[in-house]
């Protein structure tokens, strides 16, 4: 494998000193890039697109090509692992993901099977190879999965849900069905993840994008206790090298200090928390990647590169800032000012690391 030219990335998660603060976008390539768009237009549909490892790669590459980016992430989905287990996702034009089949009891459980990542999921490793053939050492891959809770609110509510009705149900009124629901997800995510590593990810990130919409105690018991198992079941180097883990809770800002004990080496954090707060918060116990509100990109650029600054100083002097929107970026976004974003913080942040 080709030698890593840049590995800031990986050098500010495992909080080592770096030049200037590496940044990267949750949901770097997609619908705001007309050249992401022209891609999706010729696979047809998006899982074909990630099904196909030429165009999978292309399409990661393409934010890369226009901005000075620190990192690539993988380009493919957290339902993978659920379509794997035979739910049939498809996406329904402006509707967002679904399943054909939903998980909804005890028997429904018992019957998933937990996927072989390397047979079952041998396009998203065949697009990890191609992704890092490509980069020829010129950043780091990252590989990527859905937390076990995230999934199991898609695979039990069969799609988006604003209520969460019936996995909240499934909760509270037989808990035991949800955890073994979580259980063959934690597996399933270990396999799929490690699979990824020993394709070449240089570093995952868990997505818990729904975690936020449980109170304190169900989140630790059946959001974050999941994560923590996975943290323990990865493996944390190849090549030679440390694999960082990085946990992202969407709305988890007030359980901070809990998820900066789960195995970790660095916690994504939204906007919604103050990054000053957050690093006095966890200390020196992992990195913190994150947070500028996804929406500062409407602003024009003056009011982008004072958002970074704030942001910067905010988490301050020193080691373990991976900066980042605190979510995805937008679909109307203008790629235009992702690329002030990106520039404001290589040229802002030299200050910090003297
Ligand atoms: O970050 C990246 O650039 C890598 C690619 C990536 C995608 N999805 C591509 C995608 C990643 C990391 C994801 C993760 C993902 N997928 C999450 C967790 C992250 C988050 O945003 O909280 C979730 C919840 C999903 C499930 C999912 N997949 C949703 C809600 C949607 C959007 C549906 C819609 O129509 O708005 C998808 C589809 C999807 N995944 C798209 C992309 C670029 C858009 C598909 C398209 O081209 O139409």
């Amino acid at each position: 494998m080709a030698e890593l030219k840049n590995d800031r990335f990986l050098r500010a998660l495992m909080r080592e000193p770096v030049d200037v603060t590496p940044v990267w976008m949750m949901r770097q390539a997609g619908r705001y890039l007309p050249e992401y768009r022209a891609s999706r237009a010729h696979a047809g549909d998006f899982m074909s697109l990630c099904k196909n490892r030429e165009l999978a790669c292309e399409v990661t590459l393409q934010p890369l090509e226009r901005f000075d980016l620190d990192a690539a992430i993988l380009f493919s989905d957290i339902l993978t692992i659920p379509d794997a287990m035979g739910l049939g996702l498809y996406f329904e034009a402006g509707e967002g993901p679904r399943f054909r089949k939903v998980i909804r009891s005890e028997a429904d459980v018992a019957a998933l099977p937990v996927p072989d990542a390397a047979s079952d999921l041998d396009y998203v490793m065949a697009a990890v190879r191609e992704i890092r053939g490509a980069l020829g050492g010129r950043v780091p891959l990252i590989g990527f999965s859905g937390s076990p809770w995230t999934l199991a609110t898609y695979m039990v509510e069969g799609g988006s849900s604003k209520d969460f009705r019936h996995i909240k149900q499934m909760m509270y009124s037989t808990p035991e069905v949800l955890h073994a629901l979580l259980d063959k997800l934690a597996q399933s995510v270990i396999n799929y993840l490690n699979e990824q590593i020993l394709a070449g990810a240089q570093a995952v990130q868990i997505f818990d994008t729904w975690g936020g919409v449980l109170s304190g105690p169900m989140y630790r018991e059946f959001s974050l206790n999941y994560m923590q198992k996975i943290c323990a079941g990865l493996l944390r180097e190849h090549e030679g090298r440390r694999v960082p883990v990085i946990l992202f809770t969407k709305n988890g800002g007030q359980w901070l200090e809990s998820i900066a004990d789960a195995g970790a080496d660095a916690l994504g954090l939204d906007w919604t928390c103050d990054i000053q707060d957050a690093r006095r918060r966890v200390g020196d116990r992992v990195a913190l990647q994150g947070n500028m509100d996804p929406s500062v990109l409407y602003a024009p650029a003056a009011r982008i590169r004072a958002e970074v600054e704030t942001i910067l100083s905010g988490f301050g002097q020193g080691n373990g800032h991976v900066f980042n929107l605190g979510h995805g970026i937008h679909q109307f976004a203008d790629p235009e000012k992702a690329r002030v974003f990106v520039d404001a913080v290589h040229e802002l942040s030299g200050r910090f690391h003297a």
